[in-house]
C-alpha cells in the first residue's frame, strides 16, 4: 500500500570466515563420508572461525562494517542494533552492545534475542516495529553464529551440519510500498526436549562434570526437528500467504532457513513451489542458525528486484519458527 510507511530492508551484506571444513575432512574426524552427507543434508562445506581472538562479534562486525560502507550509512548515524545469536560473545554481556563498540555505533543500543535457528526472523520483526511506529529512522538486524564454538566434532550427528557466519541488513522507513508487510510468529517450549545445549546455563551451570559429560555442545533429536521444521515451515508460509491473498504465482521468492537440503525441498513440495524460485546456499556453509536467513539474501540480492513478493521463513530451537513477507525495496 503506497504512503504507508513500512519498515524496509535498504542493504544487505555478508561476512564468513575463510577456512572451509569440508565433507572430506569430516571422514577423517568422524564415522561418515561425503556421499552420505551430501545426499542426507546437500551440504559439501562449512566456514569455520578459527582467527585468534575472534567470536561472534567480530563476524558482526565485519559483515556491518561492509553494510554500512555499501548503504553510505556512518556508524554515528545508527539508532540501534539487534544480533539474533546463540553463541555471543560472552553469557554476558550481550554481543550487540559488543559490536556497536566495535563498529563505532556511539548512538546506539542494543541487544541480543535467542531464539536459534529463528533468530534473524524474530530480530527482524523487533526491528520493523521500532522503524514502523517512528521510534528509530536507522535500525541495524544481524543474524549470526559461531556454531563451531559449540559443536561436538566427535558426534557425526551434529558436527556434519552446522558452519558459521553472519549477515546484517539496514532498516529504514519507506513509503512506496515497499518493505516488511506481515509476519506471523510462533513458538512451542515443549520442543526444548529435542534441540537444545544441556549444560551452560542456570539449570545446570558448568562443571567439571558437565565438561567431561560433553554437555556443552548443542544436541538433537535430528528425526524429530527435521518433521517439526517441514511442518512449521510450511505452516506459517501457507499463513501468510493466506493472510494476504496471495497465490503461488504471487510469490517471487521464499527464502528458507537452511537446515537441510531435503527440509528446503520438502517445504517447496508441500507448497507446490518451484525450487528455482528457492534460494539455496546449504552447500556452501551448511547451517549457520541465525546468519542463514541474511546470508541468502546477501547471495540473491542481485537476483531480487524493487517490488518483488519475498517470503522468509525459518524453523529452530525452542521449538521457534515463522514466515515474515517482505517486498524487496531496490
Ligand atoms: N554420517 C553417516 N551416518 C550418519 C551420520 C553421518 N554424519 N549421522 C547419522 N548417521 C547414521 C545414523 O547413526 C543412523 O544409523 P543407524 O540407522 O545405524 O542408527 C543413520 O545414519 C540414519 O540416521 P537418521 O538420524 O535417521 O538420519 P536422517 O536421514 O534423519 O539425517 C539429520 C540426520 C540430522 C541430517 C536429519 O535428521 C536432519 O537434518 N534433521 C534436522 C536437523 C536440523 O535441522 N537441526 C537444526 C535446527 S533447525
Amino acid at each position: 500500500m503506497a504512503n504507508k510507511l513500512h519498515a524496509a530492508i535498504t542493504g544487505v551484506h555478508g561476512w564468513v570466515p575463510e577456512d572451509r571444513l569440508t565433507n572430506f575432512d569430516l571422514e577423517k574426524m568422524v564415522d561418515t563420508n561425503d556421499e552420505w552427507i551430501t545426499s542426507r543434508t546437500g551440504i559439501r562445506e562449512r566456514r569455520i572461525l578459527k582467527t585468534p581472538g575472534w567470536a561472534t562479534s567480530d563476524m558482526c562486525a565485519e559483515a556491518v562494517k561492509g553494510l554500512l560502507e555499501k548503504t553510505n550509512t556512518k556508524p554515528g548515524e545508527i539508532d540501534m542494533l539487534i544480533v539474533g545469536t546463540i553463541t555471543g560473545d560472552m553469557v554476558f554481556p550481550d554481543t550487540a552492545n559488543t559490536v556497536c563498540d566495535k563498529i563505532g555505533a556511539k548512538n546506539a543500543f542494543g541487544y541480543d534475542i535467542n531464539a536459534a535457528c529463528s533468530g534473524f526472523l524474530y530480530a527482524l520483526a523487533t526491528g520493523t516495529q521500532f522503524i514502523q511506529s517512528e521510534t528509530y529512522s536507522k535500525v541495524v538486524v544481524v543474524g549470526a553464529d559461531m556454531m563451531s564454538s559449540i559443536i561436538d566434532y566427535t558426534d557425526r550427528n551434529t558436527c556434519v551440519i552446522f558452519g558459521d557466519g553472519a549477515a546484517a541488513v539496514l532498516l529504514e522507513a519507506r513509503k512506496d510500498g515497499t518493505g516488511i508487510q506481515d509476519f506471523v510468529l510462533r513458538g512451542d517450549g515443549s520442543g526444548r526436549e529435542f534441540l537444545h545445549m544441556k549444560a551452560g546455563g542456570s539449570l545446570r551451570p558448568a562443571s567439571a562434570e558437565t565438561v567431561a559429560n560433553r554437555e556443552h555442545y548443542a544436541w538433537q533429536d535430528g528425526k524429530r526437528v527435521f518433521v517439526q521444521a517441514v511442518k512449521g515451515m510450511t505452516g506459517t508460509v501457507e499463513e501468510v500467504m493466506r493472510r494476504n491473498k496471495m497465490t503461488i504465482e504471487d510469490v517471487n521468492w521464499i527464502v528458507p532457513h537452511q537446515a537441510n537440503m531435503r527440509i528446503i525441498t520438502s517445504v517447496a513440495e508441500h507448497l507446490q513451489f518451484p525450487l528455482d524460485r528457492v534460494t539455496v546456499n546449504i552447500h556452501k556453509y551448511g547451517n549457520t542458525t541465525s546468519g542463514t536467513l541474511p546470508l541468502c539474501m546477501w547471495e540473491y540480492e542481485d537476483q531480487f528486484k524493487k517490488g518483488d513478493n519475498i517470503i522468509l521463513t525459518a524453523f529452530g530451537g525452542g521449538f521457534t519458527w515463522g514466515a515474515l513477507f517482505l517486498k524487496w525495496a531496490y
